[in-house]
This record gives C-alpha cells, sequence and structure tokens, in this order.
C-alpha cells in the first residue's frame, strides 16, 4: 500500500487542503491531478495561512515532492505570484515542486472569454472563478492547445499561439464586441516564463510510476468536489475537469492498480459557490450562521459561499461514486453553538418519497431532515472521539450510518493539529 487519493465529496471548499497538509506530513509525493487555479486549498502554518491554487498542498512539508499533473491546467502568472509568497514563510520550494509537460497552459484569452460568456449569459450564468478553467479544456479537447511542455520550443509555441490567437480574437471581437489581444505581449510574457519555470518540467507519469515502484508514499490531491465533476456532477452547474477518483488515472498517468487506497473529504454541513441546485441550501438566519461561524468566503474569489445542512443521500451517492468506504470529516467546530442541529435523509421529489440523491433531479429534491440535539460545547481541543461531547459523538454516528461511510479522520479547526484520527486509518 503506498498510494492514497483525496477526493472532495461536495461541492469544492470541504477542507481539503488542511486535510492533505495534515497528511503530508506522511508522504513523500503529493501530486494535484487535475483543476487549476479555480481551486482555493487553505493551510494555516505557523503564523502563516496560505490558500494554494495550483501549488499542491504538500508544499509547506519540507521533504515532500509536489507535482502538479498532466490533468491540471495551469495559468503561470497565478503560478509565479503563489511561488513568490513562499520564501517569505521560509519554504524553499527548489527541486520539490515539478509540473508534467503535458500540462494545458491558460493562456490570456482563455480568461478573456471565460468573462465575457458568462456576462452574456446574464442570469442564466455559471458563476465560474473566471481562471479560464472552461476555454481551457475547450482547446485541450479540440486538440489545440498549448501545453507546458512547447514552452521549451519557441517555434512551436509562436505558431500555435498565433493560429489560436486569430480564431479567439475573432470571438472576442465579433461576438463579445471586445478589444483584441496582442499576440507580441502574450508571447514575450510566456517566454519570461520558459525562462522561469525551466528546472520544474518533468514526465510525471513516468516519475510517479517510478516512485511507486519504489514503495514512495503517494498522495493523489483533487480540487473542486464531486458534484462539480463534468460527467458526476451537477452539469451544467460544474467545473470542466474530473475531480472524482477515475480522474487520478487521466490526470496522473497511472493505472487503477496504483491507486491502493482513497479518502473523500465532507464538511460537517454543506456549501456552495456559484449557481445551480442545492437542496439543503438554507436562506434564514441558521444559514447566515453557518457562513459566519465557518468563515465561508471563497478562498479564490472571496465570494461568499451558500450554505446548508449534511446531506448525507448526497455523500451517500458521492462516496459510491469513488468508490470509497472513508471519509475525513472538516468543520465540525462549526456546529458547536447550536441547539439543534439537522441532517437531510432524504427527499420529496415530485409528491414521492425517495432516500437517493440524483445530480439531476437535484432542483427539485425537497430535504427530509432528522434533528439532533447540538452539544452547545466547544470541540475545538479534542484529540480523540473520547474528547467529544456524547451528542457530538451521536452526530458522528449518524453520519457514519447515513453515508455508509467511516469517519476516518476528523477535523475540529483550521489547524494541523485539531485533527482526531481513527486508530484503523493506516496512513498516519
Ligand atoms: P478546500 O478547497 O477543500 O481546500 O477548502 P477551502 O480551503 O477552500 O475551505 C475550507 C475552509 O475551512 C478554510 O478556510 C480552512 O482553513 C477551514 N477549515 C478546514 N477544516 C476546518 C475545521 O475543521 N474547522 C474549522 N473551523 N475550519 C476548517
Ligand atoms: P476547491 O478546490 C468551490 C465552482 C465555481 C463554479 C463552477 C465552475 O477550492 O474546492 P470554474 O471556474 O471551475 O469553471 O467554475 O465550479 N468551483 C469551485 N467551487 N471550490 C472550488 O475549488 C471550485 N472550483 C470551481 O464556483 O460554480
Ligand atoms: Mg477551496
Amino acid at each position: 500500500m503506498s498510494s492514497l487519493g483525496l477526493v472532495g465529496l461536495q461541492w469544492g471548499d470541504e477542507g481539503k487542503g488542511k486535510i492533505i497538509d495534515f497528511l503530508a506530513q506522511n508522504f513523500d509525493v503529493i501530486v494535484r491531478y487535475q483543476g487549476g487555479p479555480n481551486a482555493g486549498h487553505t493551510v494555516y502554518w505557523e503564523n502563516f495561512h496560505f490558500a494554494f491554487h495550483q501549488v499542491p498542498s504538500g508544499i509547506i512539508n519540507k521533504k515532500t515532492i509536489c507535482i502538479i499533473g498532466r490533468g491540471c491546467v495551469i495559468d503561470l502568472s497565478v503560478l509565479k505570484e503563489e511561488l513568490n509568497q513562499l520564501p517569505q514563510a521560509k519554504i524553499d520550494y527548489a527541486k520539490r515542486l515539478f509540473i508534467d509537460s503535458k500540462t494545458h497552459l491558460i493562456l490570456p484569452y482563455h480568461k478573456a472569454i471565460d468573462k465575457y460568456r458568462e456576462e452574456a449569459l446574464g442570469n442564466k450564468k455559471i458563476g465560474t472563478t473566471a481562471r479560464g478553467i472552461g476555454p481551457c479544456y475547450e482547446d485541450k479537447f479540440a486538440r489545440i492547445g498549448i501545453r507546458f511542455g512547447d514552452l521549451n520550443n519557441e517555434e512551436v509555441f509562436g505558431e500555435r499561439l498565433k493560429r489560436n490567437l486569430a480564431q479567439k480574437n475573432f470571438l472576442l471581437m465579433e461576438l463579445y464586441k471586445a478589444e483584441p489581444l496582442s499576440e507580441k505581449k502574450i508571447y514575450d510574457e510566456y517566454q519570461e516564463y520558459a525562462a522561469f519555470f525551466s528546472d520544474m518540467i518533468i514526465d510525471g507519469s513516468d516519475y510517479i510510476n517510478s516512485a511507486y515502484e519504489k514503495n514512495k508514499k503517494i498522495l493523489f490531491e483533487g480540487a473542486q468536489g464531486t458534484l462539480l465533476d463534468i460527467d458526476h456532477g451537477t452539469y451544467p452547474f460544474v467545473t470542466s475537469s474530473s475531480p472524482t477518483a477515475g480522474g487520478i488515472c487521466t490526470g496522473v498517468g497511472v493505472g487503477p492498480t496504483r491507486i491502493d487506497d482513497i479518502i473523500g473529504v465532507a464538511k460537517a454541513y454543506t456549501t456552495r459557490v456559484g449557481m445551480g441546485p442545492f437542496p439543503t441550501e438554507l436562506f434564514d438566519d441558521t444559514g447566515k450562521l453557518l457562513q459566519t461561524r465557518g468563515g465561508e468566503f471563497g478562498a479564490t474569489t472571496g465570494r461568499p459561499r451558500r450554505c446548508g445542512w449534511f446531506d448525507a443521500p448526497l455523500v451517500r451517492y458521492t462516496a459510491r461514486v469513488n468508490g470509497l468506504k472513508q471519509i475525513a470529516l472538516t468543520k465540525l467546530d462549526i456546529l458547536d453553538e447550536f441547539k439543534e442541529i439537522n441532517i437531510c435523509v432524504g427527499y420529496t421529489y415530485k409528491d414521492e418519497k425517495t432516500e437517493d440523491f440524483n445530480p439531476d433531479l437535484c432542483s427539485e429534491l425537497k430535504p427530509e431532515y432528522i434533528k439532533i440535539e447540538g452539544w452547545q460545547t466547544s470541540t475545538k481541543t479534542a484529540r480523540s472521539i473520547k474528547d467529544l461531547p456524547n451528542q457530538a459523538r451521536k452526530y458522528l454516528e449518524k453520519v457514519e450510518e447515513l453515508t455508509r461511510c467511516k469517519v476516518s479522520i476528523l477535523s475540529v479547526g483550521e489547524k494541523r493539529q485539531d485533527t482526531i484520527i481513527n486508530p484503523d486509518f493506516k496512513w498516519v
């Protein structure tokens, strides 16, 4: 057993960054396998607070190698900024951060198209992060994308940029009545990046397979969440990649037999940023309280996150799609003050009761709740399940029973030490 995949089980922002930073202490290599700077993975360390967008969340651990896999899309301008923040925390990323040569580049035209397309959609917009994610993946699948490795060849890069920009400027000017982008400006900017990032290029698949053969411990870091998955989420209100466990194989270049174990991360309640259906969303003071206590504002865009109660059939569905039996449950401490806590156990759909979540019917599912008496005492200092108040233990038991997953990791605060590990969990 040497590799573990970690995926989000709701609509993103489940606390993956915190859990990865915690686990990274026991891993040799951390690989991001999909998504791009739409992600915001928060890590607290000493007096520092990072929101990693593209750098894998294990970078703080000095011995950990971090890799951006080929299933990701990268914005080198954002990555450079992210890297420039690391030295102030005395984090040396030299020879520890690598990028797969096949990773597709987000170029300025992808960001422009993302922004103008959303504006044109008006109230039908997806509510994207405007980071150019969708347009970049579109070019990848249209086979006109430009990859990180192409930066090494000025001629190839220049030729592809010229061809693509002719199309993109036509779209920008004719459809969106926007200003065209300058080829020279982009070319020059990317020549600088070619020099800056030249030491980081690797064949990620080869690297990871070799590491696996040497019994190195590898953690595959998912971004976003299963309900934002292009195939398994609440389409079209999704992202353009595969955050689910299946995405690891193509996004890294490892076979399924080399993913030894999977864990999903779920918040003890539910949040969502952007548009799209959300059955347990609360529009009242309780929703506001979850938002303020939980600090539910996007780590990438700063947008307020929509909040609601824990939706158990939803997590049962996402756990099933990922084939997992264990979860890391985060932000239990945010529920500390509530007198009563609801858990969604099923829905009414067109006057019929159902216990099953279905992403395509999601906008018509009316949640049915059970109530659990709150514990109204702090769980933040708990370091073992025994330290938890009875009612909090009851809440966990209900979550386990309804999701059919074991809570292997319980998070009761944003810092590394605010973590309880189930003794059966073998990765710590
Ligand atoms: P990610 O995208 O899944 O990595 O999650 P984000 O970093 O976007 O959002 C999770 C937020 O919750 C961050 O601000 C974390 O610092 C914070 N967080 C994570 N786990 C806990 C926890 O157990 N308790 C509290 N209070 N905050 C947490
Ligand atoms: P992490 O990794 C929460 C959402 C956007 C929007 C939809 C599509 O931090 O959990 P995109 O820019 O990807 O085309 O936007 O997906 N979204 C996220 N929501 N957490 C994320 O990442 C997200 N990444 C994208 O808000 O609804
Ligand atoms: Mg996030």
